[in-house]
């Protein structure tokens, strides 16, 4: 039976990936460091599935690290975990350092020491950095250069560095996903979907950066695990592959239209001073993972209600 290695399996992404999208053939370790946010609550229904361990470790102990890699034999490693949430990075950037870039050499260390069949790293469209440049959007696509603007995407990027090294010198079999915003259920609250929907819940104020008109591309995180999966069954080594949802939308539109959903009043909207080195927008070309033959599944304003209604049902 084949295995993956799931680190960062109880935060969002993960945890939606170890759910929905394992296969009932293939054995897999979820391992996690249980930041505050992990869905620790959670982990009794990855176990229930039966082909699913969980052990709880971190990603930068080396020692631990190769220790398991050389008692476990994984074929597969998919690494989620990080440090994601991008106000947090600008505050306190060393931990980003230390679990992004540090926590994932030492995966890719280990998965050259003990032969991986294929790593794939979990990167972001924000490797890229600011879409807008003067009064024009660019599009990125994969092989762009690099011009990350928080200490979180810089440690994403030099991440992406590293696995394409390690592919380079060693021959790792590495592939790279760089995915634009997801939304979807378990995502921790400081992040923008679940704060709206939380605050105004409890009418409390929703703080928006700046004017709110900086845009994010949205994606379904099942398409995103889709194409993960897809990557791993078509994708080839040593490459990277965008992938993006089909929607568009400034800030304030997203606030406004939860607002609606609920029924609150847009007075609850409190405008904040801008994040430092705030991004207007990413916008990246999908076209090579559409050549695998990815198609979205899901778009947003089709889906926000249900969205809406699962985190406050949660
Ligand atoms: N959320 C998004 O919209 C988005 C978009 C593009 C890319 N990404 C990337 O996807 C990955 C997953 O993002 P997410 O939104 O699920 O993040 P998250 O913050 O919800 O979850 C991260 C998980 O990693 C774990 N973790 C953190 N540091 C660790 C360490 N040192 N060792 C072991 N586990 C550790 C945490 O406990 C948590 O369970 C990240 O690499 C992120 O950069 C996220």
């Amino acid at each position: 039976m084949e295995k993956y290695l799931i680190t960062g399996g109880l935060g969002f992404i993960g945890y939606n990936y170890l759910l929905n999208f394992t296969k009932k053939d293939c054995e897999y370790v979820c391992l996690d460091k249980v930041t505050y946010a992990a869905n620790i609550d959670q982990l009794p229904r990855l176990l229930e599935k039966g082909n699913i361990r969980f052990i709880k470790e971190d990603i930068t102990n080396r020692d631990a690290i190769f220790k398991l890699f050389k008692n476990e034999k994984f074929d597969y490693v998919i690494n989620f975990a990080a440090e994601s949430h991008v106000d947090n990075s600008i505050i306190n950037p060393y931990i980003f350092a230390e679990s992004n870039y540090i926590g994932a050499m030492v995966l890719m260390d280990a998965s050259v020491k003990f032969g991986i069949k294929r790593f794939h790293q979990i990167s972001t469209d924000e490797v890229y950095g600011d879409s807008q440049k003067d009064t024009q959007i660019i599009q990125f696509n994969e092989s762009d250069a690099l011009h990350p603007s928080s200490p979180y995407s810089v440690s994403k990027a030099a991440t992406d560095m590293y696995a394409l090294s390690m592919h380079r010198t060693y021959n790792l079999p590495i592939t790279i996903s760089r995915c634009s915003n997801n939304y979807g259920p378990f995502q921790f609250k400081e992040k923008l979907i679940p704060k709206i929907i939380y605050n105004a819940k409890n009418n409390k104020n929703i703080p928006i950066y700046g004017d709110g008109l900086n845009m994010r591309n949205w994606i379904n995180v099942k398409d995103h695990c889709k194409a993960i999966n897809l990557i791993f069954d078509k994708g080839k080594d040593g490459e990277i592959y965008n992938v993006t949802g089909n929607d568009f939308l400034s800030n304030i539109e997203l606030a406004k239209r939860v607002l609606k959903i609920l029924n609150k009043p847009e007075s609850l909207i409190e405008y904040i001073p801008d994040r430092l080195g705030h991004d207007f927008c990413y916008v990246i070309d999908d076209l090579k993972i559409r050549e695998l033959g990815f198609n979205n599944d899901f778009c947003l304003l089709e889906d926000l209600e249900k969205l809406v209604d699962w985190y406050i049902t949660y």
